[in-house]
């Protein structure tokens, strides 16, 4: 982060510019710094500007999937509500640190002991990012530690899954839930990325990195600056190749066939798609979530292949990812387009 702080003198904004000549990864460069500038989750992020003016945080927990912005949230509510105090006022501790028992009972208490001063009416932050990862003991020893202290210092804990916070300590926050970003969200922060960067793009690659990223907008982030930086354009192909994902477009044309009950060419896409080094769970998802987008199939017949995509995953998941099980879904995907009478056994 050394060249971060030259970088913010010469170009505001958000716009950082490399002083040594090597290149930033862009999701570090571009991790917005003030609340207004976080995409999507647009409800929640009012609520936390709200409590940034009025200074009264209670203890929150955020959570959601990764790369939407959590981590990001807090540094943002923290220096909103802190400003030049950011230093004194917080502790920061996140899964890489030691934080089992012994530290909140040390570390976590020292700190929310000591006296700083902070603009009135503010309190100290401690910060445990990625909480889900702390064992149940240490989040028990902190359930009286939060309310001693509650008069000085508030938690912000950020998770991926709110279930791994243990009840009590739930009972004591606020909970946001952050949703997955919409694929417009990311589209539009993508652009602006794009022309800060000069990245030349169609929009159809664009698309892709949505299609790939699933609205984590890190993913999206790294893959566009992989993308650009490996190939000078960010196309469909390019995305594809750089991601390690089935083609969309091929695998669409296998749910056309599948449609159609159109079994021999449906098997050979299919054993092109293995034969290329996918693994059964990558041709799995990505036939999912192809279906799932493709407008022009029949709602009814969106659903039962859905269910049926589902059970396969599902034994692959449990451990048979080979291709007879590849095989078996396609001819069953294939059986429920054609018509039932040729079908008695
Ligand atoms: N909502 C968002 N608006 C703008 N940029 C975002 C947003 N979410 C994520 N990013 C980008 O992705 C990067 C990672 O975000 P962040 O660290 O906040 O993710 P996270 O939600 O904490 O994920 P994890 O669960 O993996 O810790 C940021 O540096 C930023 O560039
Ligand atoms: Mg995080």
């Amino acid at each position: 982060m050394a060249s971060s702080s030259n970088g913010k003198a010469k170009a505001p904004d958000n716009k950082f510019s490399d002083a040594e000549g090597y290149e930033m990864p862009w999701v570090e460069k571009y991790r917005p710094r003030k609340l207004e500038d976080i995409v999507g989750n647009s409800e929640t992020i009012e609520r936390l500007k709200v409590i940034a003016e009025d200074g009264n945080v209670p203890h929150i927990i955020i959570s959601g999937m990764p790369g939407i912005g959590k981590t990001t949230s807090i540094h943002c509510l923290a220096h909103a509500l802190l400003g030049d105090a950011y230093r004194e006022g917080v502790l920061e501790l996140n899964a890489s640190d030691e934080r089992g028992i012994d530290v909140v009972r040390n570390k976590i208490k020292t700190f929310a002991q000591r006296k700083v001063t902070l603009p009135p009416g503010r309190h100290k932050i401690i910060i445990l990012d990625e909480a889900d990862s702390m064992t149940a003991g240490a989040q028990q020893a902190l359930r009286r530690t939060m309310e001693i202290y509650s008069n000085t210092t508030r938690f912000a804990l950020a998770c991926n899954m709110s279930n791994k916070i243990i009840e009590p300590i739930q009972s004591r926050c606020a909970i946001l839930r952050y949703a997955k970003l919409r694929d417009a969200e990311v589209m539009k922060r993508l652009k602006e990325i794009c022309e800060m960067e000069n990245v030349k793009s169609s929009d159809q690659g664009l698309q892709a990195l949505i299609f790939t990223a699933e609205g984590d907008m890190r993913q999206a982030i790294n893959n566009l600056q992989s993308t650009h930086s490996g190939f000078g354009f960010v196309s469909p192909e390019n995305v594809y190749k750089i991601c390690d994902q089935p083609h969309p477009v091929k695998v669409r044309q296998l749910v056309r066939e599948c449609q159609k009950g159109e079994i021999d060419q449906a098997l050979a896409r299919i054993n092109e798609l293995w034969e290329a080094g996918y693994s059964a769970v990558d041709i799995v998802t990505t036939v999912f979530r192809v279906v799932k987008g493709m407008e022009e199939l029949p709602e009814y017949t969106k659903l039962e292949f859905i269910r049926e995509i589902g059970w396969t995953h599902m034994r692959i998941l449990e451990g048979v990812g080979t291709l007879i099980q590849l095989g078996a879904m396609i001819a069953r995907l294939c059986r429920m387009s054609l018509p039932p009478h040729l079908l008695k056994l």
